[in-house]
């Protein structure tokens, strides 16, 4: 990656897979509106969602080569990785097993898993799963906890997540209020806390949800401080993707002892 520019760990540029960019070129706007913002690596992370998005890895790492290409061609200068955000259902044990989802990367020596909760609520037997997964060497990243419609009405619903050692990833634009009031409250106050590991533009669409990570880093900023604005967009990332990611080819944890409760989708 280029040194001093943004890292963005979740973003869905990856044409005509999810609900992302819908084609090439579309994915190609967004990628060059990501580079004029600053951002230096993008970190492609399309849905795994079982019932939703039945994506094989070796056909999104197919979509990622012959999209790596179209931006050299073009010369965007943006990097680009690929891992993806997996859903939580009661599929994903398997599907860890069976070598079915990338990682983002590490932390701490621990394969860091970008994992979408329902919107709706955090449904029960979360809490053992994210042990299970700590006890294999996984250490989820939540994907944007303040817009969880548990977390939206009690804070402390994020209090059991943190207890399980998950890392946080919040939004740049709910800290910016383009998912509303409620959610930019919650960004702020877990950004406050020092609960956030990392921000990232979730960007889908050049207008809609637009690859942005520069003006939540100034959000940041102000109300953090410049060396905390910068952990969020540019060290904690890096520190992530320095295990060697960028790596197409999901691998799976050395070990999975015993079996999670069942997390009902
Ligand atoms: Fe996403």
């Amino acid at each position: 990656m280029t040194t001093g520019r943004l890292i963005d760990l979740h973003c869905h540029l990856l044409p005509g897979v999810d609900d992302g960019a819908g084609d090439t070129l579309e994915a190609l706007a967004l990628a060059r509106a990501a580079a004029d913002d600053g951002i230096g690596f993008a970190m492609l992370t399309p849905h795994i969602h079982p019932g939703r998005y039945h994506h094989d890895i070796h056909m999104l790492t197919a979509v990622f080569r012959q999209f790596s290409s179209a931006v050299r061609r073009t010369g965007i200068p943006l990097r680009l990785g690929l891992a993806a955000e997996v859903r939580l259902t009661d599929e994903l044990p398997a599907q860890i097993r069976n070598r079915q989802v990338p990682y983002l990367g590490r932390w701490d020596g621990e394969r860091v898993l970008l994992l979408e909760l329902p919107h709706s609520h955090i449904p029960p037997g979360t809490e053992a799963l994210l042990r299970w997964l700590r006890r294999g060497g996984v250490r989820p990243m939540i994907a944007h906890p303040e817009r969880n419609r548990d977390i939206l009405r009690k804070l402390e619903k994020i209090d059991p997540l943190l207890e399980a050692g998950c890392l946080l990833q919040v939004t740049a634009g709910s800290l910016c209020g383009r998912f509303g009031e409620r959610a930019e409250r919650r960004a702020r106050q877990l950004l406050k806390r020092g609960a956030v590991t990392v921000l990232a533009t979730d960007a889908h669409h050049p207008v809609r949800r637009p690859p942005l990570l520069e003006e939540g880093r100034v959000v940041a900023e102000k109300l953090v401080g410049a060396e905390q604005a910068r952990l969020l967009v540019y060290d904690n990332p890096a520190k992530i993707l320095s295990y060697g990611q960028a790596r197409a080819r999901p691998a799976a944890p050395a070990r999975f002892p015993g079996r999670p409760h069942p997390v009902p989708a």
